[in-house]
């Protein structure tokens, strides 16, 4: 219930910036405790309305996936990002074992084996809640000797040496912030010839969003007809302030700018597919309900915010918030 109305009033009072910063500081001033314990059951109270589609991000509407990320990734709107991993990058399949970090209720696991990609999967998250679902689903789905699920911090996580064929990090390692221990880790657990694979959030850390970014998110916001832009429950996209991102979720895009160079410390990327985000990623998770995907127009409409963010990032006029990467372990 105190996510709900947590949630409720950070949409409502967002188009009331004056109204939200008093709130702010009144909600700091009367409801600290709770406000931590908040945070730390995030992920808890989310996992069931993931597993389920009942929240919706960008990403989880079919024609952004095919007409955005997949020709971005696979370069084939049928291909999505899994299957043109395992083909391009895993030439014998099933591999023995895989390792999912930050597994949440477990579709991607479940995935992997319905693949055929892989004989045994470890899929590890720190919300107990996201292991008892995922452990569910895959008695459910009879999947179950082939999944092990186990509630673990991956901040401080200690793997075994030499274990996995191939490590996945699945929006998942931008809510981690011991980068550096985790891919030290994850570096030794891999077997010879082993990759790690990520798709994931590495924009700006906290939200923090550039001049740029936000100017032309609200540019375009301005721009769509009523019924979407009006479907977004703020009149224009803000900075978050870090000490609402912090007691919200406090583990949210907590080093997500620091993913890829800190990776490159200890691996080669062999892989680097970015497919934008930088602007459709905010705008669509609130917009995309106010679009008829019936209507010709609209959907126009949809493929020019593609195409306009899409030359934006090959351009290199903004970066690319999302980042399809396959990396190998150096040598050294
Ligand atoms: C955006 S969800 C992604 C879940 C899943 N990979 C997917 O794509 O559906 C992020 C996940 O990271 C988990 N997480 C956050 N911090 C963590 C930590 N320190 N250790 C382990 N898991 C963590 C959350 O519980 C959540 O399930």
């Amino acid at each position: 219930m105190w996510n709900r109305f947590e949630r409720w009033c950070r949409l409502r009072l967002s188009k009331h910036p004056r109204l939200r910063a008093v709130a702010s500081v009144v909600r700091r001033q009367l409801l600290p405790s709770r406000w931590g314990a908040l945070a730390s059951r995030h992920w808890d109270d989310r996992v069931g309305d993931v597993e389920a589609g009942r929240q919706r991000g960008w990403l989880d509407w079919p024609l952004v996936e095919e007409e955005h990320v997949r020709p971005q990734i696979s370069g084939d709107p049928k291909v999505y990002y899994l299957e043109y991993f395992f083909e391009r990058h895993v030439k014998n399949r099933p591999v023995d074992h895989i390792l999912s970090l930050g597994c949440g209720g477990g579709n991607l696991e479940r995935a992997l084996v319905e693949i055929g990609a892989t004989r045994q999967v470890d899929g590890f998250d720190v919300s107990p809640e996201s292991i008892r679902l995922a452990n569910q689903l895959a008695a459910e789905s009879g999947l179950g000797d082939q999944l092990n699920y186990e509630v673990a911090d991956i901040d401080q996580i200690e793997l075994p040496v030499n274990r996995y064929d191939v490590v996945i990090a699945k929006m998942a390692l931008h809510h981690l912030e011991n980068l550096e221990h985790i891919y030290h880790q994850v570096k030794r657990s891999l077997k010879p010839g082993g990759v790690l694979m990520i798709n994931e959030f590495v924009g700006p850390s906290r939200f923090q969003w550039t001049d740029l970014q936000l100017r032309l998110m609200n540019e375009l916001l301005e721009a769509l007809p009523e019924k979407p832009r009006k479907a977004a429950p703020f009149l224009r996209v803000l900075r978050p302030e870090l000490e609402d991102m912090k007691t919200l979720d406090p583990s949210e895009s907590v080093r997500s700018a620091d993913v890829i160079p800190v990776l490159e410390q200890s691996f080669e990327i062999i892989d680097f597919k970015p497919y934008g985000g930088t602007l459709l990623h905010i705008l669509l998770s609130h917009v995309m309900p106010g679009f008829d995907l019936e209507d010709e127009k609209d959907l126009s409409i949809l493929r020019l915010m593609f195409l306009f963010e899409q030359t934006l990032v090959e351009q290199k006029v903004l970066p690319s918030d999302f980042a399809f990467v396959v990396a190998r372990p150096l040598t050294s």
